[in-house]
């Protein structure tokens, strides 16, 4: 009995998601609607009554449904790259001189740029097991429940394969339109693009969301094609569109710099009449043999390029100019314009930088400027069409105080910039709180940007510690609209959790001018406590390679300032770490989890600097070798562990092999 219901499964199933690829990725579909519910009810009611027969790769699992409390981490078993951006003609020569100078004669691979976010979906025995965001590269979220539910991602493929796929995640323009008109009628904030509108819908937790927002893949990326014994791109391309991914028809085989051309003319052509949004072509060598060849660099492929589409330049008003005050004080005019569509997003609002900006173009309100934007860089205000002008144009004035507290703002001799030095300014502490929870400060997943707005015009987080007594406010927060029970406590679990951070967030994320997460990480790295760095003279400071003058005076003078000393005495009574963890966010296969022991002198870098480069990258040093050691980096006149490792068999690395991958890495 359960045999023969486990059978019409299977034959439900594979009715239900041949209709799905009919459909969804063919765009040919032969069965009708009424058929397609039938089946899909039959199934549901099987899957009800045995539950053990319900698959969760099951087409019922497509309408969505799985709710999770918070996104689990995914570490990419090779990092997703992103490729190098290139706007003309003359780099896309440069690229392929580049490789033809290597010694190749390279045919290519043109294909659309999707605006939309990438994807890694795993398969295991043909079934689809896991699909992750980018994330930062190394490390993505899983979006397993909601990858289930786009309709043009197989869950089973045609062969029962282990394999992993990578590609894009977006959504198609009249997708975003109904979506928006919808929210237009609830009130809703509306998505300004379709990546943006694809973004959002990915990183819900309730998948029943994600499954009604029309979400499209297009396949492009196979990470390890010699598992397939498949020799070129295109062939990979071929490969994965037989299992039945959803790759695109637009992907063409061309011989040289020619063929490339024509591809971006056609498209630049066809752009806007597409379905969806590009911002451009990729450009992939087509042998696999020569992207082996030519490698990374830490960043990108050596092997392929993104052309960009030209910036698109629409004209509007400017109908004044407005200050807003950041984290350091720093005085930053923008313009407001009357509303105008840029490739797609409403542009109000753009940065003017600062008063030389403004006067260098020579801005008046009520000018008549251009705007432009490219992809999703920041919409800039290119010019003031001066033939435009009428006469009640207004001259801009520079401010000469703080538009939020009216202290009289400063600007330091030699600079361009304007601040308002009230460190009690609210302005300053707001965007001050929205950096410290931030990404790459202490990364305190659901305190984003319009939550510490709304908590601070609450009155529940005023300063950095705040955030921290945020539990004595649970309750009142449980009971704020928008706010449920279990995301409160997600949040205060997120907060507690950013306690542990390793030291270079915290330092990147106090807001000291002129740190960002990169000089952050060197601080960590080589002074490994913050007692350690606070008890720093600028000359001390200056000794270090990535830090000037400024720097070094921005740090003690920030240090010195008894405000902060006491900010930071807080947050150490608060239970926060005030160390070094040294497991930066880096990745990299050779170092990553790999036990190091360096011995002997090596000339371009010292032990410690070493061992923080190692740690970095999330490998381990240590003082002496054992079995367990994966490499031993040997300089001049090493001592015994040398030999050790030579005894035991274990991975010896010179100078020259150590500088190569540190070379790669940026880190020399
Ligand atoms: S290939 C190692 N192909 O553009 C190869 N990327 O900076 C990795 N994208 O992060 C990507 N369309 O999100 C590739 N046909 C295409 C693409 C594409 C859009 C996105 C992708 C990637 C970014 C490149």
């Amino acid at each position: 009995m359960l045999e023969e219901k486990r059978k019409r499964v299977k034959e439900l199933t594979e009715i239900l998601e041949k209709a799905n690829y009919e459909y969804y990725v063919l765009a040919d579909p032969t069965l009708t609607d009424q058929e397609f519910d039938k089946y899909m009810r039959e199934l549901e009611e099987l899957e009800n009554e045995y539950p053990e027969l319900a698959s969760p790769t099951s087409p019922t699992k497509r309408v969505g449904g799985e709710v999770i409390d918070k996104f689990q981490k995914i570490r990419h078993s090779i990092p997703m790259l992103s490729l190098p951006d290139v706007f003309n003609e003359d780099e896309i020569r440069e690229f392929d001189e580049r490789i033809r100078k290597a010694g190749f004669e390279p045919e290519y691979v043109c294909e659309l740029k999707i605006d939309g976010l990438s994807g890694s979906f795993h398969y295991e025995d043909g079934e689809l097991v896991t699909g992750a965001t980018r994330g930062d590269g190394v490390v993505g979220e899983d979006i397993t429940h909601n990858v289930k539910t786009i309709r043009s991602l197989p869950l089973r493929l045609k062969e029962n394969i282990d394999i992993e796929v990578r590609g894009e995640i977006y959504m198609p323009r009249k997708v975003l339109s109904k979506l928006n008109q919808e929210r237009a009628e609830l009130d809703l904030p509306l998505f300004q693009n379709c990546r943006n509108a694809a973004a959002g819908s990915i990183r819900q937790l309730d998948s029943k969301i994600a499954a009604g927002r029309g979400l499209d893949t297009w396949i492009y990326h196979l990470p390890n094609p010699e598992d397939y014994g498949i020799k070129t791109h295109y062939e990979a391309l071929e490969f994965m569109k037989n299992l039945g991914f959803k790759v695109n028809p637009a992907n063409r085989l061309v011989k040289d710099i020619d063929g490339i051309l024509k591809f971006i003319d056609e498209y630049a052509e066809k752009r806007s009449s597409l379905t969806y949004d590009i911002d451009g072509v990729v450009i992939k060598v087509n042998d696999l043999e020569m992207q082996d060849a030519l490698g990374f660099t830490s960043k990108h492929p050596r092997w392929a390029i993104a052309y960009k589409f030209p910036a698109e330049e629409v004209l509007t008003k400017l109908t004044d100019i407005i200050f807003t005050v950041g984290r350091t004080g720093r005085i930053t005019p923008n313009a407001v314009l009357e509303p105008v569509i840029v490739m797609g997003s409403t542009i109000k609002r753009a940065t003017l930088h600062n008063e030389d900006y403004v006067l260098e173009k020579g801005l008046k309100i009520g000018d008549i400027v251009s705007i432009r934007k490219a992809g999703d860089v920041i919409p800039e205000v290119v010019e003031a069409k001066i033939e435009r002008r009428t006469g009640n144009e207004k001259d801009f004035i520079m401010i000469k105080n703080c538009p939020i507290c009216g202290s009289e703002l400063s600007k330091k001799k030699g600079q361009v910039d304007y601040f308002c030095m009230n460190p009690k300014c609210p302005a300053r502490h707001i965007e001050g709180l929205i950096h410290f929870c931030s990404r790459k400060a202490m990364n305190i997943d659901g305190l984003g940007e319009r939550i510490v707005e709304d908590f601070f015009n609450l009155g529940f987080i005023k300063t950095i510690p705040d955030i921290y007594h945020l539990e004595i406010h649970k309750k009142d927060l449980q009971e704020l609209e928008g706010y449920g029970k279990k995301s409160i406590e997600n949040l205060l679990e997120a907060i507690e959790t950013s306690k542990k951070n390793s030291l270079e967030r915290l330092l990147f994320g106090l807001g000291i001018e002129g740190i960002g997460d990169k000089t952050a990480l060197v601080l960590a790295r080589h002074f490994k406590t913050l007692d350690a760095l606070m008890s720093q003279t600028e000359e001390d400071l200056k000794s270090l390679k990535d830090i000037g003058p400024i720097l070094a005076h921005n740090i003690v003078s920030y240090f010195q300032y008894v405000d902060n000393q006491e900010l930071i005495h807080t947050l150490k009574e608060l239970g926060l770490n005030m160390n070094f963890l040294g497991s930066g966010e880096k990745y990299h296969e050779l170092i990553t989890d790999k036990r190091f022991v360096v011995t002997g002198t090596i000339s371009f870098m010292g032990r410690d600097e070493i061992e923080g480069v190692i740690e970095s990258y999330g490998g381990h040093a240590s003082g002496s070798v054992s079995s367990k050691t994966n490499v031993v980096i040997v300089g001049e006149k090493p001592g015994s562990k040398a030999d050790k490792a030579r005894e035991l068999g274990i991975e010896i690395w010179d100078e020259g092999r150590l500088y190569s991958l540190f070379e790669e890495l940026g880190e020399v």
